[in-house]
């Protein structure tokens, strides 16, 4: 908490930053609510309340509370910093997947000289980035920049420099059908969870390999490991899991194609996610549209 206000103070000296537990903030004097997994009811019990400030991008951990206030607007975590994070997790993850990182790793910490080709390069790869929204353009540019054929995959069709975008439900398949690394930057809706499963994957080409960095739930874990077994996968760079933290009994953590790292792909520093939230304030308190405004009805 004191490191949470001193980053408050520098971006705006005027707003008094208190702990969501503070016995001394009576419920009726909250205005804005910075929040993570807040408990059940807990937003729904702040009568004053005027905005909810998600400290992730996603805000299903908000809206999985039925008593979220649905008349009060939520703000998702954005800015340049959250943006330029996932585009280097997502760099990271490709180049991993492309060069056998895990088998590098794996034989380092057996002290095994293993010497292999990695089977092609970036320019001779093509990935796809499902979801072109802030973080997905950003990343699919990244990608395209490191020289990988790229497409990206929207409900709505966007228009990137150098980046193929399809778009909705009808062409989906031809997105899969040419694409060898799968990336997801989806938001979790109705629509999007478990897209990457059993039928999604058999269309993606042989010897495909898959980022996710969205959801967990947007992956059918036993279908990625079935598909990984068979050989039909080369690998997977995952971040994300449900449930979180990924329990330790789970075969994934030490799946032999499988990288798995902590939901770390886009964590802001504090100071940045206190600008933002103070930026965004701002401009709610001066009657614009803050940035990055949840829309109840898309679901994202
Ligand atoms: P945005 O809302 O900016 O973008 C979402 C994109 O997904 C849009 O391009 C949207 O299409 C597309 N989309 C949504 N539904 C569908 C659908 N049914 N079919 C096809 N495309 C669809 O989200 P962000 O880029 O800011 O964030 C994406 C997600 O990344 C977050 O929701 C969060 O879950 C995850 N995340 C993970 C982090 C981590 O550390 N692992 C950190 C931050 C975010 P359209 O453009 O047409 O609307
Ligand atoms: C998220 C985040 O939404 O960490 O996952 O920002």
């Amino acid at each position: 908490m004191p490191e949470w206000q001193d980053c408050f103070h520098e971006a705006a000296p005027g707003l008094d930053v208190r702990c969501w537990n503070d016995p001394a903030v009576a419920v009726d004097q909250v205005r804005y609510a910075l929040v993570w997994e807040p408990e059940p009811d807990r937003l729904a019990r702040l009568p004053n309340l005027r905005l909810i400030l998600s400290s992730g991008a996603g805000v299903d951990h908000i809206t999985a509370d039925p008593g979220w206030p649905r008349h009060i607007g939520i703000v998702r975590m954005g800015g340049a910093d959250t943006v330029q994070r996932m585009g280097e997790y997502v760099c990271l993850g490709a180049l991993s997947l492309l060069r056998g990182m895990k088998r590098i790793v794996d034989a380092q910490a057996a002290r095994r000289w293993d010497t292999f080709d990695a089977p092609r390069a970036a320019t001779a790869t093509r990935a796809g980035v499902m979801g072109l929204g802030s973080l997905g353009a950003r990343a699919a540019a990244m990608l395209r920049d490191l020289g990988f054929v790229i497409a990206g995959w929207s409900r709505g069709r966007k228009s990137i420099p150098g980046v193929e975008c399809f778009a909705g439900d009808a062409e989906f398949n031809a997105f899969l059908a040419r694409t060898d690394l799968l990336v997801c930057l989806l938001p979790d809706t109705p629509d999007t969870r478990g897209i990457i499963c059993a039928a999604s994957i058999a269309r993606l080409p042989p010897g495909a390999a898959v980022v996710n960095a969205a959801r967990g739930g947007h992956l059918v874990l036993p279908d990625l490991l079935a598909a990984l077994d068979a050989g039909h996968l080369s690998g997977a760079f995952l971040d994300v899991f449900e449930p979180e933290p990924l329990p330790s009994a789970h075969p994934v953590w030490t799946h032999p194609k499988v990288i798995v790292t902590p939901h770390i792909a886009s964590l802001p520093s504090r100071r940045e996610r206190a600008r933002y939230v103070a930026e965004a304030i701002a401009a709610f308190e001066r009657g614009e549209r803050p940035p990055n405004l949840y829309d109840p009805a898309r679901g994202y």
